[in-house]
């Protein structure tokens, strides 16, 4: 059997040895490189002040049921298509299928780019915050964080600056390349993460009060469970999985044929929610052992937990190592965001690393700047009630994402066929796990995504 079916381009012999396309340096590189990319703010601050605001154990047993079924098999298709096409997605799709599905790489292209632009503005916050409270900010009597978080959001220039920064930095990684770059990135932070955030985790959990906020987390209370819980917890599997728009089909596509794309994904998953649950039990004991409300919205990492910070003993310490882990885990996500769009000017329209990575720093950057302007002078800018910023998030994550997760189920399950599955299972193994992969990419994914897709659309 072909194992390895060669593709018009391919860069990857059956011995692995890259032509001209980079690889990653190691199976291990690989994985910690895609973590990186599913780990993120999407974890950190998303996960728990959605699981706040959606009633807490019944979401996030939604969230873990998606993550395991849709979540899990479109991460395989993704990373299964990047290893056979060994392309940037606009090409992979075109190359291993017709051109028209190529759509789906464009579709993905722009949703790198606006979640880049948005996501970018929040990181440099994580920066400017670890400033703040390594210098005390928060610990001086009378201070509200709320006004503090408000203020500095609000500033035309200051939360600018701190997100060209991190946009700088993150071009920088890019620009040294896929193994040199992102994996070495990865395999330095990825580590540190867990120990910062066990450290966090130890503290949280030891706070008078904390076991309220355990409880919150995972007993379930399904009378609070609405459509938009389940829209919700759809578009947050997908955004905190780095799905739908090709970024882990990127990542995919410097594996070669030593590499085993089922164990892969399921490492891969296995971390991003255990970081979630894991980021969701330092916010919600420490937000319960100090009577405040989980359902803080998206301030709840920036407000809430610096007025916790702010009594807890050597809050300032932790405070100062909670939003150092939030800024790494943002910087592997960006980098993440940022590839996607460098390998396609590379890969389809010959441009040089760095020059890709110049460019697509400046328009993502350019991009982001009226969703941080919706927070300050632009904040009277809505529609259908939701600023600027809040459509960014709200149309990428609600709407392009599973959109591009339900092409990419499809394309998978009823274009591609035997193919991908000869390259997922060599030995023709695999049996029941492929088998009941092929089930959810061909009528469970595009069914369940199309449903929801289409009630957020009709419920507006
Ligand atoms: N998964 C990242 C997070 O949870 C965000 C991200 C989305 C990164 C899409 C890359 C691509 O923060």
């Amino acid at each position: 059997m072909t194992s390895e079916p060669s593709v018009a381009g391919a860069g990857s012999a059956p011995s692995g040895k890259p032509k001209k396309r980079e690889h990653w340096a190691s199976p291990l590189g690989a994985i910690l490189a895609a973590a990186g990319s599913a780990i993120g703010l999407g974890n950190i601050w998303r996960f728990p002040y959605l699981a706040g605001e959606n009633g807490g154990g019944a979401f996030v047993l939604i969230y873990l049921g998606l993550v395991f079924t849709i979540g899990l098999s479109v991460l395989v298709a993704e990373l299964a298509i990047g290893r056979l096409a060994q392309a940037n997605a606009v090409t992979a799709f075109h190359r291993l299928g017709k051109p028209r599905w190529a759509v789906i790489g464009w579709l993905g292209v722009a949703s790198a780019l606006i979640i880049l632009s948005f996501y970018s503005i929040v990181a440099g916050w994580t920066v400017a915050y670890a400033g703040k409270m390594a210098a005390g900010a928060f610990t001086a009597e009378g201070t509200q964080a709320a006004d503090v978080f408000n203020a500095f959001v609000a500033q035309p220039l200051t939360p600018l600056l701190f997100g060209a920064g991190f946009m700088t930095v993150t071009a920088v990684v890019i620009w040294r390349g896929v193994s040199r770059g992102i994996e070495r990135l990865s395999l330095v932070l990825m580590p540190l993460l867990l120990l910062l955030l066990v450290a966090l985790m130890v503290r949280a959990l030891t706070l008078p009060g904390a076991l309220d906020g355990v409880a919150f987390l995972f007993a379930p209370d399904f009378g609070a469970v609405d459509f938009d819980t389940i829209n919700a917890a759809l578009g947050q599997a997908f955004f905190s999985l780095s799905l739908g728009l090709g970024a882990m089909l990127t990542y995919g596509s410097y594996m070669n044929s030593a590499h085993n794309v089922g164990r892969s994904a399921g490492a891969i998953v296995a971390l991003d929610t255990g970081i979630a649950i894991s980021a969701g039990l330092v916010v919600l004991p420490a937000v319960f052992a100090f009577g405040l409300e989980p359902g803080a919205g998206p301030g709840l990492v920036f407000v809430t937990l610096p007025e916790i910070f702010a009594q807890m003993p050597l809050g300032q310490v932790f405070g100062t190592l909670f939003f150092v882990l939030l800024a790494f885990a943002a910087l592997t996500s960006t980098v993440a965001l940022m590839e996607p769009v460098c390998a396609f000017l590379i890969g389809a329209r010959g441009m040089r690393r760095h020059t890709a990575a110049v460019l697509t720093g400046m328009v993502a950057f350019v991009l982001g700047i009226p969703s941080s302007w919706s927070l300050g002078m632009w904040s009277g800018v809505t529609l259908f009630d939701m600023t600027i910023f809040d459509i960014a998030d709200y149309v990428t994550a609600k709407l392009m994402l599973p959109l591009g997760g339900l092409l990419i189920a499809v394309f998978t399950g009823w274009v591609l066929g035997g193919r991908i599955e000869a390259s997922l299972a060599p030995q023709g193994g695999g049996g029941v796990l492929v088998a009941g992969w092929r089930l959810v990419v061909r009528f469970l994914a595009p069914v369940a995504i199309a449903w929801i897709l289409v009630s957020g659309l009709l419920g507006g």
